[in-house]
């Protein structure tokens, strides 16, 4: 299948101190390009584009049905009965769990169970509203399933949610996300799981509430899934939206006010306070309906053989070291997600060369997963604390992380060429002197007044 020919974008090629280059996206983890669809779609829309739910206008009855088609959409891309749960519409997964952790009611007294794997967006907001217990890593940089079953035969009833990834932004590690659901109900917890990662690689199924195995609520990110305009989503249980006050209140989240008293709307609109993001719910709509048209079981085993070759292509780099499960006759059990490290050069300066010299577009660093990169690095609780001296002092040069390659379903067997061949060239010294920044950690070409990205935008967007 032409993956290639769905995304936008494919044929920019970007300057480098070694002379133009087609751009190579490894960066997928932290977003995705654009779907040509997508991009089709909001143009086509933007003409009829007008106020939501309260105009009586025909432009206004387009953009209202396209933006309840948008929910149902995603609310099946997801198999998520609309009986049993609602789709609310918010920027991304950090919004949509931050709305969770308040909508859950939660006490201090109650435990969420987060595993050690977390993204911070699926730990902080937890931290904030109730009592943390993480679950620990397993050697493979997995979940240790044993200490999970050892935390819930611990807590009990106090466990009131589990919430876990659906596919790590670090290792790509994926858990049986339907056996932890299953163990957490019979705990008679309930179970969220983070599907940023996870919902444009992996089929997702909710499930219906009487099944043991079904979840509960999960959060989704349009920018990962090729449609980044600022739409993402949180799915779940209906009746727990369906009571309470909503965290944002204000216009179109009511049934009725008087000066005395507020009734409020059913969810979705109850939880979606505001104007709403029309053209970014659009955008998803087409997304997942793409998404479900290649087929997700497709773009799985495309993605498979690639973490598959890359895995083997990056072991024949003398000193480069993979975290995770590193074998590549298991690829297809986890996510296109490779994080390493190369020798002892930095992180940021691999990712620098990578970009000013050959093009390729990668995340280097922590990856907002703090705890779990430090415990991959094989870091003890005294070397952390060493690493947030040093960037509580400015010195982020001094921070240790990884390089993270990760694919969309449009990269080839290609791009892992390019990655390797300039890795190897990395390892064997041949890149130009750099400079690092040490507050901020970000190395930059000692000549790189001809790369100064704002000068290269004058001719894409007529910036002021
Ligand atoms: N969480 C995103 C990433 O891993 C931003 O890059």
């Amino acid at each position: 299948m032409d993956f290639r020919s769905y995304i936008s974008g494919q044929d920019v090629r970007v300057p480098t101190i070694t002379g133009e280059r087609a751009y190579c996206s490894l960066d997928n983890a932290a977003s995705t390009p654009p779907l040509v669809a997508v991009m089709e779609a909001v143009d086509q829309f933007m003409p009829w584009y007008s106020s939501v739910h309260r105009g009586s206008g025909f432009k206004s009855r387009v953009s209202t049905e396209l933006y309840e088609a948008a929910h149902r959409a995603v609310g099946e891309f997801v198999g998520a009965d609309p009986t049993e749960f609602t789709v609310i519409f918010g920027k991304n997964t950090t919004e949509a769990i931050n709305k969770l952790s308040y909508r859950l009611n939660l006490r201090k007294k109650d435990i969420v169970l987060i595993s050690h794997l977390e993204h911070h967006s699926n730990d902080l907001p937890w931290r904030a509203t109730a009592s943390v217990r993480r679950i620990d890593m397993a050697p493979d940089g997995g979940i240790d399933t044993k200490h999970f079953e050892a935390l819930l035969a611990k807590y009990g009833q106090r466990i009131k949610l589990v919430a876990i990834t659906g596919a790590s932004n670090v290792t790509g590690h994926i858990p049986d996300i339907h056996w932890f659901a299953r163990k957490a109900h019979e705990h008679g917890a309930q179970i969220f799981v983070d599907c940023a990662q996870l919902a444009a690689h992996r089929p997702i199924r909710m499930g219906q509430l009487n099944e043991p195995e079904h979840l509960d609520y999960i959060a989704i990110s349009g920018h990962k899934m090729y449609a980044p305009f600022g739409c993402g989503a949180l799915i779940g249980r209906r009746e727990v939206f369906a009571r309470g006050q909503p965290e944002y209140s204000g216009g179109g989240t009511v049934a009725y006010v008087t000066p005395q008293t507020v009734d409020w709307a059913v969810p979705p609109d109850s939880d979606e306070a505001g104007s709403p993001n029309v053209v970014g719910a659009v955008a998803l709509m087409v997304a997942v309906q793409t998404l479900q048209k290649i087929g997700l079981d497709t773009i799985a085993a495309h993605e498979a053989a690639l973490t598959s070759y890359a895995l083997t292509q990056l072991k024949t780099i003398p000193g480069l070291m993979l975290y995770g499960d590193s074998n590549p006759a298991r690829a297809s059990s986890r996510s296109g997600v490779i994080p390493f490290t190369l020798k002892d050069i930095p992180a940021q300066l691999v990712a620098a060369v990578l970009g000013y010299e050959w093009g390729v577009g990668v995340r280097s660093g922590c990856f907002c997963a703090h705890p779990y990169v430090m415990s991959l690095l094989g870091m003890s609780h005294a070397d952390a604390q060493h690493v947030r001296y040093n960037i509580l002092h400015r010195r982020r040069d001094l921070v240790p992380g990884m390089v993270r390659v990760s694919f969309g379903m449009y990269n080839s067997p290609a791009d892992v060429d390019v990655l390797v061949e300039a890795l190897r060239a990395i390892v064997n010294g041949r890149y130009t002197p750099y400079q690092v920044d040490k507050a901020t950690g970000v190395f930059s070409p000692e000549r790189e007044d001809d790369f100064v990205v704002s000068s290269f935008l004058k001719p894409i967007i007529k910036v002021k």
